[in-house]
């Protein structure tokens, strides 16, 4: 983020805020649908996870340069209609969805629901309203990340376990009103390694194999998860490795591919900027309290990943402090880098900027503590624009009433 850019916004709006850059994410879409999709000889489809970033403007941005949506709730449906996303590039994963959640989806008719359990094939299949479905699989392998991001062993809630898949088959076989796409899968998130996505499309391979007289694939959904490098040691994910295991494991598959990128499109695209309240010196610390909490930006204290942190404007010499950049909420989780080196001469009233934000950022904010939610920026063709009004405390306590019920 170009410094004069942030004085510009810190004269219209109050810290903290979410600033996004637009072209970043151009950026990170077009090598999707250019350079990876030129490695992969099968049509590629991008349907972005929403939950890494619901905001309406980055859902139309990412749209308009050619990717769809996966959504997770009839609330993430609503919003990515409500951005003018055709229904026809909307992909709906999760494990709980509710009767109104697929009543809502067929109605749309949606371009994939993925459908995760046995439980919920068959409501979807007693609502009788045709249904474009893939069966998320439970491939029960180790993605190798961070244990809360994990989501393809068979001890996670998430999708059908192989053996299960018979029975899957035999409903959708009964059912004229379940059009059966394929199989989808999601082994978790910020997976470095390609080797877990490798065995996971052995396993997709195998299955290919093994398919019931009268269905078909036409489509494999391989899920996200792509890794993102939050420091300046940490090596990107490698593209190159991903597309070939694709062509190894999956040459006689000559059907469409969907992937479902969240973190890898918007992460490094945005930044938490906040203002520096207090730097509170005690005898075995330096804590730079800050305006931002983990309201704000859970992704610390609800998984211990810290956030490369710099300042916002240059500073003088190259003097360092050793320090903890914590929140004002009362917890002591509420913290963003603990034992960080930041520059000496930091003063009361100064900017930080929390970077590689713009993922399970502002989506995971809550309003703990009475906090309000924060506003959020958009920097597209040098221009900052307002892409969300923060939601200030006396807004959300207008829905605190007392009402009898019966
Ligand atoms: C089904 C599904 N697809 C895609 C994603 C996106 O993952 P990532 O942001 O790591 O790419 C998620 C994240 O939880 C998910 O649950």
């Amino acid at each position: 983020m170009e410094s004069f850019q942030l004085t510009q916004v810190i004269k219209h709006i109050e810290t903290p805020v979410y600033i996004y850059r637009a072209d970043t994410i151009v950026e990170n879409l077009t090598f999707l649908t250019t350079t990876l999709s030129s490695w992969i000889k099968q049509k590629l489809l991008i349907r972005f996870a929403a939950k890494a970033n619901t905001n309406r403007s980055i859902l139309q941005l990412i749209a308009k340069h050619g990717a769809g949506v996966e959504v997770v709730s009839g609330g993430e449906l609503w919003r990515a209609l409500q951005a003018g996303i055709p229904a026809q590039d909307i992909v709906f994963s999760g494990v709980g969805k509710t009767e109104k959640d697929l009543d809502f989806a067929t109605t749309e008719q949606i371009d994939q629901i993925s459908v995760e359990s046995i439980e919920e094939l068959t409501l979807l299949a007693s609502l009788s309203k045709n249904a474009n479905l893939c069966l998320r699989i439970c491939p029960n392998v180790m993605a190798l990340t961070h244990d809360k991001i994990t989501t393809g062993r068979s001890s996670d809630k998430f999708g059908i376990a192989l053996e299960q898949l018979p029975e899957a088959f035999s409903i959708i076989k009964d059912n004229p009103h379940l059009n059966f796409l394929g199989f989808a899968v999601h082994i978790g998130s910020q997976i470095q390694s390609v080797q877990p996505y490798q065995q996971t499309f052995k396993i997709l391979a195998d299955l290919l194999k093994k398919l019931p007289d009268g269905l078909t694939v036409k489509r494999l959904d391989l899920g996200g998860g792509f890794f993102v490098p939050y420091h300046p040691h940490e090596k990107p994910f490698d593209w190159q490795a991903y597309a070939q295991a694709i062509q190894e494991e999956l040459a006689d598959f000559h059907g469409e591919l969907v992937i479902e990128p969240g973190r890898f499109l918007v992460a490094q695209a945005g930044i938490l900027l906040t203002k520096i309240l207090y730097i509170k010196k005690t005898t075995e610390k330096t804590f730079i309290i800050v305006d931002a909490g983990m309201n704000d930006m859970m992704r610390t204290s609800l998984y211990g990943v810290q956030h490369q942190i710099v300042a916002a404007h240059p500073t003088q010499g190259h003097k360092t402090q050793r320090v903890d950049v914590v929140g004002p909420v009362c917890e002591s989780s509420d913290y963003f880098a603990k034992d960080i080196e930041l520059p000496f001469d930091l003063k009361q009233g100064d900017y930080l900027a929390i970077t590689c934000a713009g993922a399970y950022g502002s989506s995971l904010s809550s309003t703990y503590n009475s906090r309000p939610l924060i506003a959020e920026v958009l920097i597209d063709n040098k221009k900052p624009y307002l892409i969300r009004e923060s939601i200030p405390v006396d807004h959300l306590s207008t829905f605190e009433i007392y009402k009898a019920l019966i």
